[in-house]
């Protein structure tokens, strides 16, 4: 039965230990992923963005002009964290 527990407790932890950082990545692409489909869906679909692809630099300087036709509703640490996951998933 000690045997048991023990095995038990070891399985808990490995799944514990194995899950927290990976959830931890996945909300904060979630976080990314929502915050792009709010703000970027104000004025056009997200295909707009979506349909294509992007270097580093060149996501910077849309999303940068978008944030200045947005009047405020895209503060520069959103636009950073847009750019960024742009960049991931949308780069070249
Ligand atoms: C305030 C309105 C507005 C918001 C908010 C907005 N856009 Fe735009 N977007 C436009 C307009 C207007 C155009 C067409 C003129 C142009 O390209 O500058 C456009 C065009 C685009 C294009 C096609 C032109 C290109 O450079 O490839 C992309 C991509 C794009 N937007 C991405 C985004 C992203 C990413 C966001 C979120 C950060 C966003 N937009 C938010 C108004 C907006």
């Amino acid at each position: 039965m000690k045997g048991l527990l023990k095995i038990g407790l070891l399985l808990v932890s490995l799944v514990a230990f194995g899950l927290i950082p990976l959830s931890v990545t996945n909300a904060a692409e979630n976080d990314a992923k929502g915050l792009f489909e709010k703000r970027c869906s104000i004025c056009h679909a997200t295909s707009r963005p979506l349909g294509k692809t992007k270097s580093a630099e060149e996501w910077r300087q849309t999303v940068i002009r978008m944030k200045g036709y947005a009047g405020g509703k895209i503060s520069d640490e959103e636009a950073e964290i847009i750019i960024e996951y742009l960049s991931e998933t949308r780069g070249k």
